[in-house]
């Protein structure tokens, strides 16, 4: 027997197998810049992958991971993984008791407002959102003030407050469906100012005639990409395909292949023949697409989102033995309730 904690303990035949099992999946991901990963450190965190997939069952929960946390997260224990919009759709359904959402906090409290009857935990109370944080509702208050007829359409990356003030949500996969769909011509779109832009120039490449304005968020991993990056490397590797996410500049999304949510990539990648890729999003996609497709190659160009590094399998093990109060998600019902109606009317209108 090989002691893990004081909680469970697993024989060495549980963890060979537990071992082997992660190796299938992990030994693909090349782009981790902390592990090479190889039977020895898939033994050194099969115990604890075996103990939360054993709390998971005694405590009722499901595990939702966004595709950006590490991949022994995604591949050891969660039940649901993917871009925000799916992992919204899996919160809803959930019939679990808990719901541990490895993601960011805004992700966590969409789910506790869809979600109200489970007991929402987030691993990292720090794991905020640098577009989430630049918005309070206070200040979208003044936002629509200065704009009574505008269309206030948020981001999920914001808080249940400012989720509260809206008329609806939208996330990367529904954004330009949804804001070309409104019937009003303005739209105060908050809080990325840079997918604001790319929404104003997507409504242009449609013909429709919208005005778009935007409070002054970006995200700190996607404002970063440099464009000369693109133009050097398609040099260098010719065919490559440059995939981004729209809460890059405009400057990244009008010299890439595609632009989309994270789900979006994933699929766009997988179905694409090319003989190399640059990822222009967090470096958790790349790893999770090395793991589903394991032909494609990569050529380096993604960044680490600092947040959604916060989240480790340790965390999400002592949060379902007992969570600490910063961990549970607590929202007032009157706030969850005017919540709900910006997302519920997303669901409509992504439909
Ligand atoms: P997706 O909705 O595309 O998963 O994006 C979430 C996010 O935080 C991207 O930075
Ligand atoms: Fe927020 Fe950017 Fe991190 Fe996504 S990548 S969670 S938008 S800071």
């Amino acid at each position: 027997m090989s002691p893990t904690t004081l909680e469970y303990r697993f024989t060495d035949v549980e963890i060979e197998n537990e071992a082997e099992r992660l190796l299938a999946k992990l030994m693909h991901v090349e782009c981790d810049s902390r592990h090479s990963w190889n039977l020895d450190t898939c033994r050194s965190i099969a115990p604890l992958t075996l103990e939360i997939n054993a709390l998971k069952k005694a405590k009722d929960a499901v595990i939702l991971a966004h595709s950006y946390v590490e991949p022994e997260i995604i591949y050891g224990v969660a039940d649901f993984s993917g871009d925000s919009y799916m992992l919204s759709m899996n919160a809803k359904e959930a019939k679990a008791d808990r719901i541990v959402f490895s993601g960011v906090v805004f992700m966590a409290e969409t789910a506790k407002i869809l979600s109200p009857q489970a007991e929402v935990i987030v691993p990292d109370r720090r794991s905020g959102c640098s577009l989430a944080d630049s918005l309070t509702g206070e200040q979208l208050r003044e936002l629509k003030a200065a704009y009574p007829d505008a269309a206030v359409v948020c981001y999920i990356n914001s808080t249940a407050e400012v989720k509260a003030e809206c008329d609806v949500c939208v996330t990367s996969s529904n954004v330009y469906k949804i804001v070309a769909a409104l019937p009003q011509k303005q739209i105060l779109f908050v809080p990325d100012r840079l997918m604001a832009d790319n929404i104003r120039v997507e409504m242009k490449k449609l013909g429709i005639d919208k005005e778009i304005v935007s409070s002054d968020g970006t995200c700190i991993v996607h404002d970063q990409f440099d464009p000369n990056l693109i133009s050097e490397s398609r040099e260098k590797f010719p065919g490559l395909k440059v995939v981004s996410h729209p809460e890059c500049t405009m400057d990244i999304t009008s010299e890439s292949d595609y632009v989309g949510s994270t789900g979006g990539m994933m699929q766009y990648v997988k179905k694409t023949e090319a003989p190399y890729f640059m990822m222009l999003t967090e470096c958790g996609l790349v790893e999770r697409i090395e793991v589903e497709s394991p032909e494609k190659r990569f050529i380096s160009g993604c960044k680490l989102c600092p947040f959604m590094k916060m989240n480790s399998l340790e965390k999400i093990r002592d949060a379902l033995l007992e969570p600490k109060p910063d961990q549970i998600i607590e929202l007032e019902e009157s706030l969850r309730l005017k919540a709900l109606r910006s997302i519920d009317r997303m669901f409509e209108m992504a439909e």
